[in-house]
């Protein structure tokens, strides 16, 4: 048990006051004692507890000892319409009293109007969802549904393999990890499921293809050809982007690339899957990511502002035309894949609550007028640690150097500066072991009604903590 203790002036001296033990440092104990968090070495833990959320309102959290800071993450890109929304927290609590639970191997009322929703947003042809629990779920089944099509779509053939990019993130799961081109994350579970193959993201900042030309020649994307071309299109079932590359270090597609992938997955037969879970619903400036490039998708991955992270949700979203090929007679030809939660009704009435405020404030507008503003004054910051700001709508990433070699800056620096930054009242994301040696990615993903004062104490807080460096 933790005791606290505080410093108490008394008669012009300070005292120390050993406090009798709060929720919070029993929280503490507990947590330091039980609990297993993700990607954090538990040793010495005490030393650097992990901060514990109480309360959250707007763009704003607040830990247990009341210190309240800006949540320039928006937990983990997901609380787009921001925290406190009361009709969210109104629509769960009607729907657990009135049917708290029933699995989709039968039907409910929200999941049909959620899916019915998600299809209204969405181009015409879009309109077949297949609901899960999270973003690494969604990938997963988009993954197996690609693989179960283009078998059904292309009989005599053999396509299983699933091209993606390093840097790319698509989850934890196995299918989902095997798709991400991060080897630090996967590293300690391999071997991975055959038959995933990585290619470069675009990086005009690091390009290895036509930096020294003139103009972009979308070289990148044409690596995906060649790779398609060399494994035999007849072997290959899906490509699977981020519209934008999210947590591996902000990586927008540059003009031209979206339409090129989708060329050359039309020439080939392949199906193009694209992963919006953290560009879903807003986050770049658009109500979603494959918006920038005008772009059909053949299968869809959704998650985070699906439901802004109220509770639990994922949903792959299929086309017609894939969801045809599983439609037949006979039995073998269904998508053979349960999920007890998934599209539970509770996420499904937060997840219409949610779209019912994003959709009324239009909420990727402010995404894309306030990320436009907080990407030029970050822009315009002189610090000379900062060799390139690049993003979409508010989902940005300053990649940090210690010299005009483009060195990334060293971790012990990154993980120092993430500590700053949280002292100063701001949450700041990173791309952790994203790529080997690059983990130097500081990065901005606010709740989606973010103001300019806020955009404001945003760059001033990045100035002040950069400048100190
Ligand atoms: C693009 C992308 N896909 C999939 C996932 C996995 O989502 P989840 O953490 O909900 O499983 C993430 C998580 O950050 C992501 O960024």
């Amino acid at each position: 048990m933790f005791c606290r203790v505080e410093l108490r002036p008394v008669a012009d001296k300070e005292t120390i006051v050993i406090m009798p033990p709060t929720v919070t440092s029993q929280n503490r104990d507990l947590d330091l004692k039980h609990l297993w968090h993700g990607n954090l070495q538990h040793r010495g833990l005490e030393l650097r507890p992990p901060l514990e959320m109480a309360s959250a309102d707007g763009c704003y959290v607040i830990d247990s000892e009341g210190r309240r800071y800006l949540d320039g993450m928006a937990g983990l890109f997901c609380v787009n319409v921001g925290y406190g929304r009361r009709e969210i927290v109104d629509a769960v609590a009607a729907q657990m009293s009135q049917l708290a639970y029933y699995p989709l191997t039968q039907s409910h009322g929200p999941a049909a109007q959620l899916a019915g929703r998600l299809a209204e947003l969405l181009p015409p042809g879009l309109d077949r969802v297949f609901f899960t629990n999270s973003g690494s779920e969604a990938v997963e089944t988009a993954l197996k549904m690609a693989r179960q099509c283009a078998r059904q779509m292309h009989p005599g053939e053999n396509r299983y393999k699933i091209v993606a990019r390093h840097r790319g993130y698509h989850g934890f799961t196995m299918g989902a990890l095997s798709a991400s081109g991060q080897s630090a994350r996967r590293a300690a579970f391999e071997p991975l499921v055959p038959g995933f193959l990585h290619v470069p993201p675009p990086d005009p900042y690091r390009c290895s293809f036509c930096c020294s030309q003139p103009e972009c020649s979308l070289a990148c994307a044409d690596e995906i050809d060649r790779v398609i071309r060399m494994e035999g299109p007849e072997t290959v079932a899906a490509v699977i982007v981020e519209p934008v590359i999210g947590g591996g270090g902000v990586f927008p597609a540059p003009d031209g690339y979206l339409e090129r992938l989708r060329a050359i997955c039309d020439r080939y037969g392949v199906l193009l899957i694209l992963d919006e879970v953290i560009t879903g619903f807003g986050r770049t400036g658009k109500l979603f990511g494959f918006e920038h490039g005008g772009i059909r998708a053949d299968i869809l991955t959704f998650a985070k502002g699906l439901t802004s992270a109220y509770l639990p949700l994922g949903a792959t979203v299929a086309s017609e035309q894939v969801f045809s090929a599983f439609e037949g007679d006979t039995e073998s030809v269904k998508f053979t894949q349960v999920s007890t939660f998934g599209g539970h009704p509770s996420s499904c009435a937060a997840g219409l609550a949610n779209l019912e405020i994003l959709t009324r404030e239009r909420l990727w507008e402010n995404s894309a007028s306030v990320g436009a503003y907080l990407l030029e004054q970050l822009r315009g910051n002189r610090c000379p640690w900062i060799a390139e700001v690049r993003g979409c709508g508010l989902l940005i990433g300053m990649e940090l150097v210690s010299d005009e070699n483009k060195t990334p800056l060293s971790e012990a620096r990154m993980v120092q500066l993430l500590r700053e930054f949280r002292e100063a009242g701001l949450i700041i994301g990173r791309n952790v072991e994203s790529a080997p040696g690059y983990g130097n990615v500081l990065i901005l993903s606010p709740p989606l009604i973010l103001s300019r004062e806020d955009a404001d104490t945003i760059v001033a807080t990045v100035t002040r903590v950069l400048g100190r460096l």
